[in-house]
């Protein structure tokens, strides 16, 4: 749906699954074998993607989800609204849904609000959760604040 109003497109969840389908495909996963996908919508309806990258020193590894935001925000995008996870073993079909790790709950923490919304799916059905609900008592840039007293 198009509101011309708000110049914003309310996209079909799946569509943004399906974006994260396709990019999972470029995923670089030679030590795990296991494929991501990510797309992330802004509040204007502009997608980023990302898939995994991995690396030789293992713990340089990137996930999707990062990966999405790095280039969102390189773009100039600071408003979110929701991201779109796929992943399972390369060149398989997506059997069981693929939760986002720690790291990535903390980045998405960084740049979204406790609305954000998080959609998985095990192939069939597609499930979705707030930030809040994913990342609970988060540590956050607000935590930084220097009180006055
Ligand atoms: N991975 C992601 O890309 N996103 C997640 O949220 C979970 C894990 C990647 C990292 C690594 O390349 C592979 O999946 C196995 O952990």
């Amino acid at each position: 749906m198009l509101t011309v109003s708000e110049k914003r497109i309310d996209m079909d969840k799946n569509v943004l699954i399906q974006a994260a389908m396709d990019v999972r495909k470029h995923a670089y996963a030679p030590y795990s074998h296991f494929a991501v996908g990510a797309a992330l919508e802004t509040d204007a309806g502009q997608i980023y993607l990302g898939c995994n990258v991995e690396n030789a020193s293992y713990s340089a590894t990137c996930c999707a989800e990062r990966g999405a935001f790095q280039v969102a925000i390189a773009n100039g995008e600071h408003a979110f609204k929701r991201i779109a996870i796929v992943g399972g073993a390369v060149d398989s079909k997506i059997q069981s849904v693929c939760m986002p790790c720690g790291i990535c709950r903390q980045v998405m923490r960084e740049f979204c609000d406790d609305t954000f919304e998080i959609l998985v799916t095990d192939g069939e059905t597609v499930s979705s959760y707030t930030l809040e609900e994913l990342l609970p008592g988060a540590f956050s840039k607000n935590d930084l604040t220097i009180s006055e007293d």
